[in-house]
């Protein structure tokens, strides 16, 4: 523990590192080398790990290398065998060691388990979500949401000092034009109750009124400049649009545990910090009038032209998120500041990072835009089964309403759930969050509800079934319970079953897991982590009997199990999930 940090210590990493220790002393190779080549052998008879010499590139022949190798390996309380079958060397771990360890990491560190400290004394500042008020809280911003907060959880269990921000679209002309809409449909009953349609419906409308009257627009402009002058009334308005619409987001959030720090937004940028900008990016020659515009020649860096604002004196998007960063730097100093947001804006975050680094802000390479593909639906927005809704409401709902169907399918076990509204949407949320984390982040996915509410195969419902099994054989052990104190008396020799193992190995993977997902920021890293699991937890289950066995091997299994339901838990947990301890 350093500083009330945990420090989980690598399980399955240290037994590779002896491996990998050893071969280069011998060889002369690098750990860099050796490390990545280290794999499950086909027939788990043959050892826990296998290295493929053929692959190390090292002189001599393969076959020949193999066998002196595996002679010259000095087995020890970590390796117990090193053995070349051909030109592989496959090696066995101490299992007693592995077992042992795992279990007491698990059960003694609890919600800790996995958290590493490798982020000691670096700030990060994660910026997700951010939707646009009035308009629909589409795909994308489910992604980022999901993502955005994955990361989020990454670095806190990684030992980061970090900020969340949800930097709204809250500001510009067609803000104008949705108090124009207000003016004309508004109902402040209905804005009360629930802020984020109700706006929409309003600003749906005027925009029809718009593109029928071009006057519109310019009432839009005269709005919209009278709130930037800072009009009482017309900030007033505004202001309760925002403040309304945060409270519902808050709300939704909440189904999805995600919070945020700050609810920052594109209004928050003064026409004022704005100049000082555009000052700044003038004084060095870098801006330059063109046709109406103010730009940013990028041409020689092959991204084209930025638009910062217009000669008529409006900014645009780009300058705001050029104020916000240079903002952010001067009240956070972060070390690393990352914008999820979806590939369709990978342009526009070049051209930013690239001005600010023109700008001489070396800190511009500490930003990371972290893109991700896009979810394909029939009509490009997620909507429901009948095609018609795209608020990201109406998808939890469906979502819940439909796994509570599903679980009143078994009438006994659904008696025995004490709040089967909640559990089904919790499940409903599992759904929709793990078909968004199972594949790798940049791919685009087609958004499908048979897949999102399938019980089989490798969904969210399948992890929290297995979670909430765990529980459920906790439940019916007591009064045998694990605690850190008892480990001591518990003989874990009574493991020998290969199903114990597998799901000793299992759990002995998320420390490393955790520090990799650190590195590539890939919720599909945890989310194959928490199947993998799944699967070796439902493999014990069966065979692996608590109830109904003699207290040694019933205390010695069940804290298997703790251990599990521990490790499963904390990765649910990371990956924004509520683990479920009934369904
Ligand atoms: N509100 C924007 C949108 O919906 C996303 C904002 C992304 N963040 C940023 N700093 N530009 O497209």
């Amino acid at each position: 523990t350093i500083d009330g940090l945990v420090e989980t210590a690598p399980q399955l990493d240290v037994f590779r590192f002896e491996i990998v220790s050893q071969i280069c002393a011998l060889t002369g190779s690098t750990p860099d080398v050796i490390y990545p080549l280290l794999e499950e052998p086909r027939d788990r008879k043959n050892g826990d790990i296998s290295l493929p010499l053929p692959r190390a590139r090292l002189p001599g022949n393969p076959i020949e290398l193999a066998t002196s190798l595996a002679q010259k390996f000095k087995c020890n309380d970590l390796i117990t065998k090193a053995a070349a079958a051909g030109p592989f060397l496959n090696f066995t771990y101490n299992r007693d060691t592995l077992r042992n360890r795992t279990i007491a990491s698990a059960v003694g560190l609890g919600p800790q388990y996995g958290a590493n400290a490798t982020g000691f004394g670096n700030f990060g500042i994660v910026e997700f979500s951010s939707p646009n008020i009035a308009k629909p809280f589409h795909a994308g911003h489910l992604r980022s949401t999901i993502i955005g907060s994955f990361i989020k959880n990454v670095l806190d269990a990684s030992g980061w000092g970090t900020v969340s921000i949800n930097y709204l679209g809250d500001w510009g002309k067609q803000y104008g034009l949705l108090a124009v809409g207000y003016e004309r449909y508004g109902n402040d009953e209905e804005l009360e109750k629930d802020p984020i349609r109700h706006l929409f419906h309003v600003y749906v409308k005027v925009n029809n009124d718009a593109s029928e009257n071009p006057a519109v627009h310019d009432e839009a402009r005269a709005y919209f400049k009278k709130m930037e002058d800072g009009d009482a009334h017309a900030y007033g308005l505004w202001k309760r649009f925002r403040d309304l619409s945060i409270v519902k987001y808050k709300e939704i959030y909440g189904r999805l545990n995600v919070q945020f720090d700050i609810y920052s937004g594109e209004s928050q940028y003064s026409l004022g910090q704005m100049r000082d900008v555009l000052h700044e990016l003038q004084d060095l020659g870098l801006l330059v009038p063109d046709q109406g515009a103010l730009i940013v020649d990028l041409k020689q860096f092959d991204l084209g032209v930025a638009v910062i604002g217009k000669t008529d004196g409006s900014l645009l998007y780009l300058s705001r998120d050029i104020a916000a960063a240079i903002d952010r730097k001067k009240v956070f100093d972060f070390d690393r500041m990352f914008y999820v947001v979806g590939n369709q804006q990978i342009h526009h975050f070049k051209q930013l990072f690239k001005i600010l680094e023109l700008q001489g802000k070396t800190w511009a390479e500490k930003c990371e835009h972290i893109g991700f593909g896009i979810i394909r639906s029939k009509d490009g927005n997620m909507s429901t089964r009948k095609g018609t809704v795209v608020f990201l409401e109406d998808i939890l709902d469906e979502a819940g309403s439909h796994m509570h169907e599903q679980m009143r399918k078994n009438e006994v076990k659904y008696a025995q759930i004490p709040d089967p509204d909640s559990v089904a949407d919790v499940v409903g949320q599992s759904a929709t969050m793990i078909q968004d984390m199972t594949a790798r982040r940049s791919k685009d996915y087609n958004f499908d509800w048979d897949r999102i509410f399938s019980f089989e195969g490798d969904t969210g419902p399948y992890l929290q079934y297995a979670h909430s099994r765990l529980c459920s054989i906790e439940r019916q052990a007591a009064p045998l319970e694990v605690t850190p104190e008892e480990l001591q008396s518990i003989d874990f020799s009574l493991l020998t079953e290969p199903q114990a193992f597998t799901l000793v190995e299992a759990i002995a993977a998320y420390p490393d897991v955790l520090r990799e997902a650190g590195k590539t920021l890939e919720p599909c890293t945890i989310v194959s982590f928490a199947l993998n699991l799944s699967h070796a937890v439902s493999s014990a289950i069966d065979v692996l009997w608590v109830s109904g066995q003699a207290k040694p091997l019933a205390h010695a299994r069940l804290a298997l199990y703790v251990a599990a339901r521990i490790t499963l838990g904390n990765a649910l947990r990371l990956l924004g999930l509520k683990p479920l301890t009934r369904m």
